[in-house]
């Protein structure tokens, strides 16, 4: 496999062995001291220190705070240390975790006041006002697709909820895809990440908004990652099927500039009430939610069925879900995994007023999000 090169959204170099041009991009930019962030449990594989190894020629600094979902604490600790360490560049290596945090390195590392006031939806959100420094972005995991996107998603410090910082100036400058980094994430990481990639791929095509560029990359993302996902799990050592999740992956978060529904609606108050890790509150939440979707759109789902391989029509679709999640070991409800019919009061409204669940192709209201809720137990 050969390294190929794209700009679409951003200069994205993908394949085998990209990691090893990082050093070279930077040295161009006339970078000299980046600060690599990444998350603790990373920091003390040998995935990290062979990546350092690749950065000849510049003077490294790492940042590892970040652990579980991300809260604003830690981004504001990340740019802390950018500052002390005098940076000029900052390398996003890890998750999604990880790679939102290092977005937010970046702004906080150039702009005043606390993360939470550069969020969407604060009331008074302050502007992007100064050039960020430059950001390469290193994904370890195939699915949330952070690399290429716009927007990090990080919690509060006391209540956990989700929030999100939402630019294009955030977007990192360029990506170094390579499947070779993914090849010693365990199986059930392989499977919550791929499951999250894949409920991208479908909840953006599934969106009502029109866009077609993205309804295209949604049903491709799709395909190669019902096709990979398995192998990746049970075969972690594929560079292939590695490659097409990671590609799926990247797809995914591609197409959901579209928006997405109302598992990730779920997915977020999961991950916000329970510390659930995203990708396998999507997991737990995607058949019960498009079971219920499907009578809204049923011709979507026969396209969903169609990309993904599954033979029977759209009717079949979520049934195939429900098997790839057994075969992934992804089985098994909420209930098995710390969820009491207790955090429903809090998980219920919390994902009826998610922003995600407004482009759901049929409007949840918090009966509906309750239902979800205790089917998925
Ligand atoms: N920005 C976005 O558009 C977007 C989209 C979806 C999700 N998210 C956010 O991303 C986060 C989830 O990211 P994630 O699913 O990638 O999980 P993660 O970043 O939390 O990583 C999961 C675990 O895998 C480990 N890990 C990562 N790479 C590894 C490797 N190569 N080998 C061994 N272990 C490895 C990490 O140490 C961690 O323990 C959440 O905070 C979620 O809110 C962001
Ligand atoms: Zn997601």
């Amino acid at each position: 496999m050969n390294i190929t090169r794209f700009s679409f959204p951003t200069d994205i170099h993908f394949g085998p062995g990209a990691r090893k041009l990082v050093a070279q991009h930077l040295l161009e930019a006339g970078v000299k001291r980046p600060l690599i962030v990444t998350d603790s449990a990373l920091a003390a594989l040998p995935v990290l220190a062979e990546f350092r190894s690749q950065l000849a020629g510049l003077d490294v600094v790492v940042f590892d705070g970040i652990f579980g979902n991300p809260t604003c604490a830690m981004a504001m600790a990340g740019a802390r240390s950018y500052k002390l360490h005098r940076c000029d560049a900052v390398i996003g290596f890890g998750g999604g975790a990880a790679l939102d945090v290092a977005k937010l390195v970046g702004l906080m590392a150039v702009h005043d006041g606390d993360v939470l006031e550069y969020v969407w939806d604060h009331p008074q959100v302050r502007p992007i006002v100064n050039p960020l420094p430059p950001m390469v972005a290193l994904p370890t995991t195939a699915g949330t697709g952070s690399e290429v996107g716009r927007s990090s998603v990080v919690s509060e410090n006391d209540t956990h909820h989700k929030r999100t910082v939402f630019s294009p100036k955030i977007l990192p400058r360029a990506v170094f895809a390579d499947p070779e980094l993914t090849l010693a994430l365990p199986p059930a990481v392989t499977a919550a990440t791929g499951m999250d990639a894949l409920t991208h791929n479908i909840e953006s095509y599934l969106s009502p908004a029109y866009h077609p560029l993205c309804d295209g990359i949604a049903l491709e993302g799709l395909r190669l990652g019902a096709y990979a996902l398995a192998t990746a799990v049970n075969e972690p050592g594929n560079l292939q099927a590695r490659s097409d999740m990671m590609m799926s992956s990247m797809m995914g978060a591609i197409a959901f500039q579209k928006d997405l529904g109302s598992v990730h609606a779920c997915a977020h108050a999961l991950g916000a009430v329970n510390d659930m890790h995203h990708g396998l509150a999507n997991a737990l939440m995607i058949d019960t939610v498009l079971a219920w979707n499907f009578e809204a759109v049923p011709a979507k789902f026969d396209a969903l069925a169609h990309a993904a391989g599954v033979i029977g029509g759209g009717a079949a679709f979520v049934p195939w879900l429900q098997s790839l999640k057994g075969g992934i070991g992804l089985s098994g409800g909420l209930a098995q995994r710390g969820v009491t019919l207790d955090h429903l009061p809090q998980l219920v409204p919390l994902a009826a007023s998610d922003f995600t669940g407004r482009t759901n192709p049929r409007p949840a209201i918090e009966a509906d999000y309750e239902r979800f809720f205790r089917q998925a137990m």
